[in-house]
Formats: C-alpha cells, sequence, structure tokens
C-alpha cells in the first residue's frame, strides 16, 4: 500500500518583529481593541524587496534539512499563497529555480487559508497514485505589502503577518507508522465576496487603474463578522466529518492545530470540542495571520519543541476566504 508520512518541517518569521503599538501609530487603534477581538501582540513584516518565495525558500531549507534531504531529492513542488511575488507565473516555479532543481513540477494553489490543506490533500493523492515518492509542500505570505496601513483599512491591517511554512511529503508502505488518514475539503462560492480583493480583474478593462487603486479595491474587503460565525462552525463542522470518516474519537486526538485566523475562533472551537488549551495549538499572539502559511509555521514549531512525537495522531484545519475549509488528520 502506497502512504505518504511527513519527513521533515520547517518553517522562517522574518526578523522585523511589528507589535501593537507599532500599528497605533499608523492608524487609529490600540493594543488593548486588537488583542480582545484578535488576540494578536505582534506580528512580523518583511522589508521592502523580500517576496514570499523568499520566505519560501528558507521555510524549505529548514524542512529538507529536518527530512534529510538533498535539493535533488524534491520530485514535485506545491506551492500554496494568495501574496504571490508576479500575478503569473505563479511562486511554485521561483522556488525550483531557486533551489537549483532540474525540470521538476511545480503546481500553484489559491485557496487562502485552506491553502496548506489543499495542497497536502493533491500532495497526498499524487503520492498515494504513484506519480512521485517525495513532495516539497511550501505555504508563504507577505501580506505586509498588500495591507491599507492607516484607519481606513485597519479592520485587515491588524490581523495579518509574513511567514512561511514548508513540510516534506515522502511515500511509505508501513500503515503502523507515520502516515496521513485522509482530508475533507469545501467550499461554498456564495461567500466569494465576504473576504476578497477585487482588483486586478480581467473582468475589467483595463483591469487595474488609478481609480481603483484610489477606490481601495486593491486592498482585501473583509465581512469580519460574516466571516467569524461562519469559521467558528466550519472548523468544528470538518474535524468532526473527518474524525467521524474514520470512527475515531476527538479524545484520540494528541493535537489540533488550526488555521491561526483569530484566538476568539480558535477559543470558540476549542470549547465545543470540549478539548484542553494544550490540545489546540495557537501562536496567533506571536505571529498574527499568516494565511497558507500558519498551519506549516505550527506544524514545524510543535514538531521541534516535542509537543508531538511519532505516532501522534494530529488534526489540521482551516477556513478562510472562498469560503473554503478543509481538514486533514494524520499520525505524525
Ligand atoms: N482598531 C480599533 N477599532 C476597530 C478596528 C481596529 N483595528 N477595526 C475595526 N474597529 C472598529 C469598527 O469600526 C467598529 O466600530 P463601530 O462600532 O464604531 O462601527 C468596532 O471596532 C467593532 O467592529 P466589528 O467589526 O463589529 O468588530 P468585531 O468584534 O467583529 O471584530 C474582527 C472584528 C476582529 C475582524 C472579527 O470580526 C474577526 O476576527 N472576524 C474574522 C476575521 C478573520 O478571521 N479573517 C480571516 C479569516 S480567513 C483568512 O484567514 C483569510
Amino acid at each position: 500500500m502506497r502512504l505518504t508520512r511527513i519527513a521533515g518541517t520547517g518553517h522562517y518569521l522574518p526578523e522585523n518583529v511589528v507589535t501593537n503599538q507599532d500599528l497605533e501609530k499608523l492608524m487609529d487603534t490600540t493594543d488593548e481593541w486588537i488583542q480582545a477581538r484578535t488576540g494578536i501582540k505582534e506580528r512580523r513584516f518583511v522589508e521592502p524587496g523580500t517576496g514570499s518565495t523568499d520566505l519560501g525558500l528558507l521555510a524549505a531549507r529548514a524542512a529538507l534539512e529536518e527530512a534529510g534531504w538533498e535539493p535533488e531529492d524534491i520530485q514535485f513542488i506545491v506551492f500554496a499563497t494568495l501574496s504571490p511575488d508576479m500575478y503569473f507565473p505563479g511562486n511554485g516555479v521561483l522556488l525550483q529555480k531557486e533551489l537549483g532543481l532540474g525540470e521538476v513540477g511545480a503546481l500553484d494553489v489559491r485557496n487562502q487559508c485552506t491553502g496548506f490543506i489543499y495542497g497536502l490533500s493533491a500532495a497526498d493523492a499524487y503520492i498515494r497514485m504513484g506519480m512521485y515518492d517525495r513532495i516539497l509542500l511550501v505555504g508563504a505570505e507577505v501580506h505586509s505589502a498588500g495591507m491599507q496601513m492607516n484607519t481606513e483599512g485597519r479592520d485587515t491591517a491588524v490581523l495579518f503577518g509574513d511567514g512561511a511554512g514548508a513540510v516534506c511529503l515522502e511515500v511509505t508502505d508501513n500503515s503502523d507508522s507515520s502516515h496521513i488518514i485522509w482530508h475533507h475539503l469545501h467550499s461554498d462560492g456564495r461567500f466569494a465576496e465576504e473576504l476578497c480583493m477585487y482588483v486586478p480583474s480581467a473582468k475589467r478593462r483595463p483591469w487595474l487603474t488609478k481609480e481603483m487603486i484610489d477606490e481601495g479595491l486593491i486592498y482585501p474587503h473583509m465581512n469580519g463578522r460574516e466571516v467569524f460565525r461562519h469559521a467558528v462552525v466550519k472548523f468544528h463542522a470538518v474535524i468532526m466529518e473527518a474524525l467521524e470518516a474514520q470512527g475515531l474519537s476527538v479524545e484520540s486526538l494528541k493535537l489540533v492545530i488550526p488555521h491561526q485566523a483569530n484566538e476568539r475562533i480558535t477559543e470558540g472551537v476549542r470549547k465545543r470540542l470540549g478539548l484542553s488549551n494544550e490540545t489546540v495549538y495557537s501562536n496567533i499572539a506571536r505571529y498574527g495571520n499568516t494565511t497558507a502559511a500558519s498551519i506549516p509555521i505550527a506544524l514545524s514549531e510543535v514538531v521541534k519543541d516535542g509537543t508531538i512525537e511519532r505516532g501522534d495522531f494530529v488534526c489540521l484545519v482551516a477556513f478562510g476566504s472562498g469560503f473554503t475549509w478543509g481538514s486533514s488528520l494524520f499520525y505524525y
């Protein structure tokens, strides 16, 4: 039987720490408001000139080292981001070049906060079907470039941060030890405009104008309350769907790693599941919401600090723009 195991994890956060107090100088907001509504204390921002491929490269190198792989071992790349270096081509080929690989394939995933889980499911399927034995999966974001850093944009500007995480995935034939179990993926495009960025858009002529920039259409548009309301319900539902499909209980989970959207969302999900603080991972206070990067950053952290050990039962879960949501279960 062909299954997939996580051979290595890695992450990279830019050194530049931006605190809530730093944001108070740029917009009408307060540390108290941000902490009370989101749980965020600080986030990391890159210096201009650094892109999400650069962050992804550093995370990938760390994952390769943990896996004991050389770059040449990579047979395929999957790259999830909503903040690519270029409108096209995607970051996958840029990372392929930076890693100095041969002509390996590179797939770009555009599923926002659920990007890492969609990417993981695709990589897992390629490995199970025998197409590849070793795949590099990266989630990386540079949000600091695309935020409206003033009072007008404060509802989203305070939420997001930059960072990257990566995993090396390899084939295994041993279902008694580390392996990915299954994934559950969902979307509901009726809610696409509740969290989106309107331009550049190929529906418009031209697809980007100064007027559109002046109108603020180049910034994320978010109906925070609507996102919050759906997120709490869908996070819980897709965890339960995954566990019930396997006949497994919530109590058997060693750790849930949710996409880090908002501490209040994570807390709501934790309470609905009846789990302890230790069983639901949170690092949003330090990094904010890093979208496709948040799950692989968290996963890499818990591997390195020993929170999870080989064989532990883990659930990854995400919800975000689209709306899209999903979960993955695995034995680490
Ligand atoms: N600082 C101070 N005040 C603010 C800020 C800010 N940064 N942002 C908004 N406010 C004000 C609003 O203007 C509003 O003022 P008003 O009452 O005078 O109109 C007041 O605070 C309350 O605003 P709400 O939007 O009702 O506040 P809410 O409690 O809903 O919290 C928040 C807003 C934090 C955005 C919340 O809705 C949320 O977290 N939603 C989920 C968002 C999310 O997780 N998005 C990402 C998930 S998907 C992804 O990761 C891509």
